[in-house]
């Protein structure tokens, strides 16, 4: 393990990091070992990964000494924010700034940064299209992931930009599955209308980030967009009554009624798919399913994903 590379894993009891750690950890031929960062190294998911044989360490990202020591010695480091947790873009930049600045005082040779686009690129604030939130984002989720990739180029930080795609397993953990109505038809609502959809098995996206690590320096200073699947909400419908072994309606959400339902975040999500929509030829071009595959032989398809976590969907 002493000549193998250290990466610095945040998230690592989460879904992205997961992944990765997993990832690293199988593959005992790769070169690399992985250290995994967790607030709680006692935690039973933490313990799950140091059975893998990663090295558990303690960090608080909110803690820019902890994440110092965290990334000491090591060659790379996979870094994202967990936005869900306290809805504040500002806290994900700043956040954001203290990794770049860990990275670059500990001299790491490449991290991976799990970003989003910042659509005001795309969205002005003054585009009435989509309501401004939190005073001065589109997609606040995604602002600020988006504005903080500066912060590793000015830092000197040999860097890969990671835009990731929706997470299947949201129908699993966020509540978007399949739902019945009265007369119990199951139905799939999404607020895409008849656009694609980039999706990803979480755990592909770890996957795909080890397969970065392992190309070297091919992909410092590069984006890398990763999917499994583009797919229409009709055709996630479809898939998940074949799946499910009943028919599943697609229902095409407005984009105003869905960021008006009653659950925190509403705003951003709704504000997110009609982004997604509007801008779906640039922000599907940006996940090649191609370069994903390339990255990650194993990427699932829906229906690979669905073949393996259907009984996980909760019925609604
Ligand atoms: N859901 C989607 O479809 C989707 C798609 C693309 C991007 N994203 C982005 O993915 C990000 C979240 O990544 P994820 O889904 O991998 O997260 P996750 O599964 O929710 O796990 C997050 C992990 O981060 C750790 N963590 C939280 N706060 C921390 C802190 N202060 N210091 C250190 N560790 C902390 C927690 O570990 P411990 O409790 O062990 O410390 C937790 O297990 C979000 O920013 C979201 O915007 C989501």
């Amino acid at each position: 393990m002493a000549d193998k590379n250290i990466i610095a894993v945040l998230g690592a009891t989460g879904a992205q990091g997961g992944g990765l750690v997993r990832a690293i950890m199988e593959d005992s031929e790769g070169g690399f070992t992985a250290r995994a960062l967790t607030r709680n190294p006692d935690s039973e998911k933490a313990r799950e990964l140091a059975a893998l044989g990663a090295e558990v360490v303690a960090v608080d990202v909110d803690d820019p000494e902890s994440l110092k020591k965290a990334f000491d010695g090591a060659y790379g480091a996979f870094c994202v924010t967990f936005f869900w947790e306290h809805f504040s873009p500002e806290k994900e930049l700043q956040q954001a700034g203290w990794m770049a600045e860990a990275a670059r005082a500990k001299g790491l040779k490449h991290v991976i940064w799990s970003t989003l686009e910042d659509t005001r690129s795309w969205v002005p604030l003054s585009d009435d299209r989509m309501p401004t939130l939190q005073g001065k984002y589109k997609v606040p989720h995604f602002d600020a992931k988006g504005e903080a990739n500066v912060l590793f180029t000015e830092a000197g930080v040999p860097t890969t930009f990671l835009n990731t795609s929706f997470y299947w397993d949201n129908l699993i953990h966020f509540g978007m599955g399949p739902r019945a109505d009265e007369s119990g038809n199951l139905g799939f609502a999404l607020p895409m209308g008849d656009k694609k959809l980039p999706g990803i098995a979480a755990e592909d996206i770890g996957r795909c980030a080890y397969g970065i690590f392992q190309s070297g320096d091919e992909y410092i200073g590069q984006t890398v967009g990763i999917a499994g699947e583009h797919l229409t909400g009709a055709e996630m419908a479809d898939a998940l009554g074949e799946a499910l072994g009943e028919p599943v309606a697609y229902i095409p959400v407005p984009f105003d009624v869905y960021r008006g339902l009653d659950f925190p975040g509403a705003d951003d999500l709704g504000n997110m798919f009609q982004f997604k929509h509007d801008f779906e030829d640039y922000f599907c071009g940006a996940r090649s399913l191609a370069t994903s595959r390339s990255l990650n032989p194993r990427l699932k398809t829906f229906d690979a994903w669905l073949a393996e976590n259907v009984d996980r969907i909760p019925r609604q």
